[in-house]
């Protein structure tokens, strides 16, 4: 379906949003693998997170719905059952990578697939440390389908992740979590950390520092989790807000979980008005309020240490930036690539529709000169985050500008444009 926008005049209002989908997915996963009853209040109401759910429902996990709660009949270690058909992750990456890291320490053989974005997406990031460990998996050209067989002897690792991603990192550490030896983790520059924080692991927050895993210290144990909401289904009002005049929006509690808040470091120091307020943790993970004002924004360089942390806010970022004083350029971020689409070229196809000067870099783009067209048709590329920023910027440009495909905002948010309609005055 395509969506058609009007201009955008002023922002004003409150949200609160379902819980944080990075993090959702990694309560399911192990409320899933304790044993007995546990509890997940504010859950993520995005499509990953439901590919998830009945991943765990295939390997005989009974998830009911109490109210706004999910509640979740956990198997306890290595009582999964075979599952009869193959494994759907949808578009999940977090869910197709994470549950690799599961299923090479089951005793029965698996079949991971997803849908065709996803299984064109480099799955070689777990296959290699998870074959290093003893892991069965085979694949044609390391893409889904995977087959993964039961292991003769599973074996701990010390691993440096040769990408920053916190979906490989989250993989070897929940194979190692069936381990009695310490399996241990070095990532170069820090990814997210929801996995350690919910499990109680050491939480990385040095460069090099070695995360580790074992059965016997961390295996989970059923329990009660409150999902902070989603901060990058937040980033996209946050934007929205700061590049539209006379406009405030207040956000309650959003997680601020501090390798997610990158974006607001990097707008921060663009000179957007983003205040934070009533700061609290629950299951380690810290959330609160944010009050966003209409702000005048100035381009700066961004870090490449930084990149890991605000990889998701990069397509909303882009747009900030055509906003902000100066030109926008991001480099060191080739790993947007990989993601749901291309998400350089995605990016720099849509800026090139407006008559911006784009340069495209096989690791980031700069964007300079002018929005020349009074009405452009912007393209998702199936890609919800895509899909969101451009939205944003159609909203700005207004005069009928569209957005094709839009289902796909779905994957992370379904409430994206009734969340809009409630904040456009
Ligand atoms: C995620 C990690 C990131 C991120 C993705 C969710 C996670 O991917 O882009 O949307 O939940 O672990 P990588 O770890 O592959 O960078």
């Amino acid at each position: 379906m395509k969506k058609v926008f009007k201009k955008i005049k002023t922002v004003k209002g409150e949200l609160s949003f379902a819980g944080d989908k990075s993090i959702s997915h990694r309560a399911v996963f192990f409320a899933s693998m304790a044993e007995g009853k546990s509890v997940i209040r504010n859950i993520s109401s995005s499509e990953d997170v439901k590919s998830t759910q009945k991943v765990f429902s295939e390997l005989g996990v009974e998830f009911f719905h109490d109210n706004s709660d999910l509640i979740i009949q956990g198997k306890g270690r290595n009582k999964f059952k075979a599952p009869v058909k193959n494994l759907d992750c949808g578009n999940s990456g977090t869910t197709a990578r994470l549950i690799s890291g599961l299923l090479v320490a089951q005793k029965f053989s698996s079949v991971l697939i997803g849908d065709n974005s996803l299984s064109k997406r480099p799955m070689k990031r777990v296959i290699e440390p998870l074959s290093l460990m003893g892991g069965k998996i085979e694949s044609v050209n390391s893409v889904l389908p995977l087959q993964i067989f039961p292991s003769e002897s599973l074996r701990a690792i010390e691993y440096s992740l040769p990408v920053a991603s916190a979906q490989v990192k989250s993989a070897v550490l929940i194979a190692g979590l069936h381990l009695n030896d310490e399996t241990k983790v070095i990532e170069k520059f820090i990814t997210r950390d929801h996995t350690e924080r919910m499990l109680g692991l050491p939480v990385n927050t040095i460069e090099n520092f070695k995360i580790v895993s074992s059965s016997e210290k961390y295996f989970p144990t059923a329990k009660e989790y409150f999902i902070p909401g989603d901060i990058s289904s937040a980033a996209f009002f946050i934007v929205l807000t700061l590049i539209t005049e006379n406009s405030e929006l207040i956000i309650k509690d959003v997680s601020l979980n501090p390798t997610r808040t990158g974006f607001i470091e990097v707008l921060k120091k663009m000179n957007a008005d983003i205040k934070i307020e009533n700061v609290r943790e629950s299951s380690n993970e810290p959330f609160g309020d944010l009050i966003v004002r209409s702000s005048h924004l100035t381009n700066i360089r961004i870090d490449p240490s930084i990149i890991p942390n605000i990889i998701d806010e990069i397509p909303v970022l882009s747009i900030a930036g055509i906003f902000a004083e100066g030109n926008f350029e991001i480099r060191n971020c080739e790993e947007l690539r990989y993601k749901e689409s291309d998400r350089i070229n995605a990016i720099c196809e849509n800026f090139r529709l407006t008559g911006l000067d784009v340069e495209e870099f096989p690791d980031g783009f700069r964007i300079s000169g002018e929005i020349k067209k009074a009405k452009v048709n912007f393209n998702s590329f199936n890609d919800h985050r895509i899909a969101m920023a451009f939205s944003i910027l159609a909203m700005m440009v207004g005069n009928e500008s569209s957005v094709d495909e839009i289902e796909c905002v779905g994957i992370s948010n379904p409430t994206f444009y009734e969340q809009i309609d409630s904040l456009i005055k």
